[in-house]
């Protein structure tokens, strides 16, 4: 084994197939389900998008009024995840309350499953559970962003879409039409992106014939990290420390001598642009004009140009997506729960897709530690069976 045999961060490995989502970095597109995303978010819902992450194909009028007949039947936030959450500290991370929640729903929607092996379910409950999941997560992290605000939580409404009730659930007040079409193209954007570390450690939870609730809040975690789905926060965190544009040469001098990575820029497979970006900032545009906010695409326009023609580095998501969200009035803490809720349905459809075509995702490892060595002082019963026979790792 030499180092060049070891792909670290699995870099450039291909691990399986999916028929979920294609990302192509050599013509800088993503197709979901063969559809170009950009395609979708300018015509389809939410709801739409997910029926088709699900299933195949996009709904029929009638599978999506099904669909959202469930989803609505499952919007209001339960008795007992809001007791889960208000256990959890107002200064601890909202992804915390997140992954906590998902924990209390798969314990209540699996409850009874003593036998390990009957959690797993049939495609067709799985299918079932993703609809729901999807349909309690918005009320969840719209409380998140209440709590903090000293806020109760509003009941939600059953005469409005997925994106529209979300953000009713969230600011107590209906959304303007060109707010609610932002904010369904970020969670169309969001919904699915192959195999992503998040999606991948949902993949590999599933794969051990674990639930699909314990596969999301191993996701969840993932997702929590700034190298993935925290960026998004980071973003707004790096316009707060610039101020404004005229700041934003000085400020990337520092920068780029402390060696600092300017989140929101960059991709591991995405090297000339993330092809998500032109109709999340297209969003972004419609929101700067609906709120008269020159300032933010002055500085948002400063940094990435300046940063790209210094580094040849490119915006991805959550560049467009940060300042997007803080100008509808989400709080930066919550930009990665609302990741969480588009994801959700891209991961789903992978564990629905793992499950169809099942292998225990367990690499291999190349050992550098200490050389063998004993305990001082120890003699080995030699009457015990002797371990070295044993198939190596059969205890895993
Ligand atoms: N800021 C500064 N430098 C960056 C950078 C960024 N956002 N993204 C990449 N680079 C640098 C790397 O440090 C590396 O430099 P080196 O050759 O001196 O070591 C070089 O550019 C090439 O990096 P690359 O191999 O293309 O990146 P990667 O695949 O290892 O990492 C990310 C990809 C996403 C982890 C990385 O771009 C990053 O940390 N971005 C910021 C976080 C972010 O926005 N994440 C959301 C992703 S959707």
């Amino acid at each position: 084994m030499t180092d060049t045999d070891i792909k670290k961060g699995l870099a450039g490995v291909v691990v399986d197939y999916t028929g979920v989502s294609k990302v192509n970095p050599d013509t800088n597109s993503l197709l979901y389900r063969g559809y170009p995303v950009q395609e979708l978010a300018a015509t389809q819902s939410c709801e739409a998008v997910a029926h088709l992450l699900w299933t195949g194909e996009l709904p029929t009028d009638e599978q999506l009024a099904t669909l959202r007949e469930t989803e609505r039947e499952n919007r209001a936030l339960q008795p007992d995840v809001k007791a889960a959450i208000d256990l959890i500290p107002l200064d601890a991370h909202p992804m915390d309350e997140v992954r906590t929640a998902v924990s209390v729903i798969g314990a209540r929607e699996t409850r009874g499953t003593l036998n390990v092996m009957d959690a797993v379910g049939t495609p067709q409950q799985n299918l079932e559970r993703s609809i729901r999941l999807f349909g309690e997560l918005p009320a969840i992290v719209a409380y998140g962003q209440r709590r903090r605000r000293g806020l109760e939580p509003v009941d939600a409404r059953d005469d409005l879409d997925y994106a529209a009730n979300f953000l009713w659930l969230t600011f107590g007040e209906e959304a303007d039409e060109v707010v609610v079409d932002a904010f369904n193209r970020s969670m169309i954007l969001y919904a699915e992106h192959s195999f992503n570390a998040s999606t991948f450690t949902a993949r590999v939870i599933t794969s051990t014939l674990s639930d699909l609730y314990s596969a999301v809040v191993g996701a969840i975690g993932a997702l929590k990290g700034p190298l993935h789905g925290g960026a998004n926060e980071a973003v707004l965190h790096i316009f707060d420390e610039i101020g404004s544009a005229e700041n934003v040469s000085a400020w990337l001098d520092t920068a780029l001598a402390e060696k600092r990575k300017i989140m929101g820029f960059g991709h591991r497979v995405y090297k000339r642009g993330d092809s998500r970006v032109p109709t999340m900032k297209a969003a972004l545009d419609t929101l700067v004009a609906h709120y008269d906010r020159p300032d933010v695409a002055a500085l948002y326009d400063a940094l990435e140009s300046e940063f790209v023609a210094r580094k040849g580095i490119y915006p991805n998501l959550d560049y467009p997506s940060g300042p997007a969200y803080n100008l509808i009035g989400f709080d930066t803490l919550t930009f990665t729960p609302l990741f969480v809720a588009a994801r959700v349905v891209g991961w789903t459809a992978h564990i629905m897709e793992q499950q169809s075509s099942n292998a225990l995702i367990r690499p291999l490892s190349a050992y550098n530690g200490a050389d063998e060595r004993h305990i001082e002082g120890y003699v080995p019963d030699t009457s015990a069976i002797d371990v070295q026979e044993r198939p190596e790792e059969a205890a895993e």
